[in-house]
């Protein structure tokens, strides 16, 4: 079901109390915020997650969610983390396919389709990461890129299972940047995804899709991009490590 949404990953970052820390300022200051996003949700490192999910705890509005999860239900992937361990600490969401773990673990779009499988099958909402490079976009291939992540790593499932998921669009180029799409860019490219979404799967589950922007997403450029038609909110990374800034994208809808 679309919602208005923002979420905060905190990539590889804070140590156990600084999460703590950073999380309980969040939680007071969106309970205080009654405008903005419908459901707000903190993308922690796994050792947060317990900690994080119990003092959520009867917020409505607050959710957690890890960064990562392994494909298989269970078994010799020493360091690894299941969606089954994730969903048992009280996570509800699960970051897949960012790009980061695209460049720098090598998860291609077919090992991505089967980490979905596995976060559904454990009760874990995925939010499933496309977007393309500088070079790509360059070269004039970011709607084929684009296309293509959907058509390996998700188009597999049947409407009821896609409907489960949240889609982020996260050009590579805007990433840790500071070069923010234009809202514009971004536009068009939601609207693109979400056309190819009722392409595939009708219209009804391509305007009920949530589909988040994220790559340098900030307090000051929030507004004018979650104001845009198809974009439905934002995942944030550097500027979800600071409660202030981070609540007021909460905020930026009109
Ligand atoms: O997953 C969100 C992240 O990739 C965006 O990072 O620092 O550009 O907001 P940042």
């Amino acid at each position: 079901m679309r919602k208005n949404i923002v979420a905060g990953n905190w990539k590889m970052n804070l140590d156990y109390n600084e999460g703590l820390s950073l999380f309980s300022e969040v939680l007071n200051m969106v309970k205080d915020e009654a405008t903005g996003a419908q459901e707000v949700v903190v993308c922690s490192p796994f050792i947060h997650l317990h900690s994080l999910a119990q003092l959520a705890k009867g917020n409505g509005r607050v959710s957690i969610g890890a960064q990562n999860a392994h494909q298989a239900e269970s078994g010799a992937y020493t360091g690894e983390v299941s969606a089954k361990q994730i969903k048992s600490v009280g996570a509800t969401y699960v970051i897949l396919g960012h790009s980061e773990r695209r460049q720098y673990f090598g998860e291609t779009n077919q090992l991505l389709a089967q980490k979905t499988d596995t976060a559904l099958a454990n009760g874990l909402k995925p939010i499933f990461c496309i977007g393309e490079t500088l070079q790509e976009r360059e070269a004039g291939q970011h709607f084929n890129i684009i296309k293509t992540q959907l058509e390996e790593g998700v188009y597999h499932l049947d409407a009821d299972k896609f409907a489960q998921l949240v889609l982020a669009y996260e050009p590579v180029w805007a990433i840790g940047t500071g070069v923010t799409a234009t809202s514009e860019q971004a536009q068009e490219i939601h609207a693109f995804i979400r056309q190819e979404l009722a392409a595939k799967y009708g219209q009804q589950v391509a305007d009920d899709t949530t589909i988040l922007y994220g790559g340098s997403c900030n307090a000051k450029n929030a507004p004018e991009l979650f104001a845009q038609p198809d974009i439905d909110g934002g995942l944030i990374g550097g500027a979800s490590l600071k409660s202030r800034d981070f609540t007021d994208i909460v905020k930026a809808f009109n």
